[in-house]
């Protein structure tokens, strides 16, 4: 990795006194552009001139200190020298030029902010920036770092389409293979029993009487089950995401092909939108082109992970260290997930329902809560729904929402996935997850503990359409099939809704 860099200091007057100054300060500026490199390694400035009131300079450097570091860390011993000697101050800095020369094996063609061209040549990728005052890369971008994330996002490109990394999946635990009791498709037999029908949207279903009451009973299952031994208090979290909260939460980072984004009118004044309701009533048909210049940019999304706005109730501030950990929590609305084509019956849907469960604490607090909850999990599992299920450690919900594969970094923090058999066609479904973590949320949202101890906090998503796909396909819709510990918390299934 190469970069080359030439900037100009601003400075607050004509230096050309101090010219010998300047001149000694660059012929012995080794030391701090080389700091923290091995022996041989780092920044140097391979040219520079004072002209009047402005430093320009040249810096080529490798990648153990990247030139523009090398430029921020001369600015301060040089303001004061020229400061102490000449009362001369540095003013800003002006990138001329900056390019930046990566290894590769082949050429990429991505649209990059600051980027002006990348090109392939030598094994090399060349990047010129884009620089200058506005809009372009200056003293600000230089400050924040933003070289530094052109240039992981890069790797990010070059290292995900060698294919090298993949979605983690190691088998962890199966059950036994309890014979099924069934082997059609549930969605169907449903369908046909009138439990479910299809809703007006993509992958949305109307849940009549008898597919709700199995829904409540689910829950009723995890309130009795974990929620009250365990003592976790039920919330409300909002279902509707902010941009703001997926900044962060990382969705931001790659959420988009998924999410249902959400935009407001632009104004709520009737006038405004009387052209639109006019329309309508005299075609009877929605004018979409027009709406869409009514609405406004979107805010954000419907809910997609659940947790994440959660968040919002602790962010800035410190917990009691008697307080914890915090077992909460929310059953207060549906998800919403673009699903690929691939959406099939009550597996895969856009619009579902889950109960997401929170915990937070200290790192020990937090992992021996996974343990109680993944205890209770399987004494479910095993004893009242007695399914074939297995459980895997997975890439980390909360990267491969991020569009990132592999694991975690941090030891002890990820995924583990439970997956039921669907005897009707063999594929194994993820029906829920636990998941550990690590600093992620608390550090996103600036959640302290009094202690100063680093906050951890643990997720788990409990699928309600998936706990019906594993139990219904393994166990059909006949109750006489169901375990007997679940039909004891079913009771009475209700009437549904019949037709002429
Ligand atoms: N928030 C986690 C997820 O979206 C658990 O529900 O997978
Ligand atoms: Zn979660």
């Amino acid at each position: 990795m190469k970069f080359h860099l030439e900037a100009s200091f601003r400075l607050s007057a004509d230096a050309e006194k101090a010219e010998a100054v300047v001149s000694d300060f660059f012929g012995n500026a080794g030391p701090i552009l080389q700091k923290g490199a091995p022996v041989g390694q780092g920044a140097k400035i391979t040219a520079w001139k004072l002209a009047g009131s402005k430093i320009d300079l040249v810096i080529d450097s490798d990648r153990f200190v990247r030139a523009h570091d090398a430029l921020l860390r001369l600015r301060r011993p040089l303001s004061e020298l020229l400061g102490k000697e000449f009362r001369i101050g540095v003013r800003g800095l002006d990138v001329n030029k900056f390019e930046i020369e990566v290894e590769s094996e082949r050429a990429i063609n991505h649209k990059i902010p600051y980027v002006r061209e990348i090109r392939f040549e030598d094994g090399r990728l060349h990047l010129s920036l884009d620089v200058g005052p506005k809009g372009t890369l200056g003293q600000s971008e230089m400050e924040n770092r933003i070289p530094d994330r052109i240039i992981s996002l890069l790797e990010e490109k070059l290292q995900s389409s060698y294919g090298g990394k993949t979605e983690h999946w190691e088998l962890l635990w199966e059950s036994a293979p309890r014979p099924p009791k069934f082997t059609g498709d549930p969605t169907e037999e449903m369908q046909k029993a009138g439990w479910i029908k299809h809703g007006s949207s993509r992958g949305q279903w109307i849940y009549g009487p008898e597919a709700t009451h199995v829904f409540r009973t689910f829950e009723k299952i995890v309130l009795e089950e974990i929620v009250e031994p365990l003592g976790y208090r039920e919330m409300i979290f909002p279902k509707l995401d902010t941009w703001d909260v997926w900044k962060k939460s990382g969705h931001a980072q790659g959420v988009y092909p998924e999410i249902y984004f959400v935009c407001p009118p632009k104004t709520r004044d009737p006038a405004f939108w009387e052209e639109v309701m006019d329309y309508y009533k005299v075609t009877h048909e929605v004018p979409l082109e027009l709406v869409k210049e009514k609405i406004d940019l979107p805010i954000g999304g419907m809910c997609y992970a659940q947790c994440p706005t959660f968040w919002g109730f602790l962010q800035g501030m410190t917990l009691p260290s008697e307080e914890m950990p915090i077992t909460v929590f929310d059953r207060s609305g549906t998800s919403h997930r673009y699903e690929s084509g691939g959406i099939h019956g009550i597996e895969r849907v856009d619009e579902f329902h889950r109960i997401e469960i929170v915990w937070l604490g200290t790192r020990e607090q937090v992992l021996a809560e996974a343990e109680k909850l993944k205890a209770c999990y399987k004494h479910i599992f095993e004893d009242i729904l007695e399914l074939h299920w297995r459980t895997a450690w997975v890439t980390p919900w909360f990267m491969a929402q991020e569009g990132k594969t592999g694991l975690s970094e941090m030891s002890g923090a990820g995924t583990v996935d439970y997956e039921a058999v669907l005897p009707y066609n063999g594929n194994w479904i993820e029906f829920q997850n636990l998941s550990v973590n690590g600093e992620k949320y608390p550090k996103g949202f600036t959640v302290k503990s009094q202690s100063g101890e680093a906050l951890w906090s643990g997720c788990s998503g409990v699928g309600l359409e998936r706990w019906a796909s594993a139990l219904l396909s393994q166990k059909g819709l006949d109750t006489a099939n169901w375990p007997e510990e679940f039909q004891k918390r079913i009771g009475k299934m209700p009437k549904g809704i019949r037709f002429l």
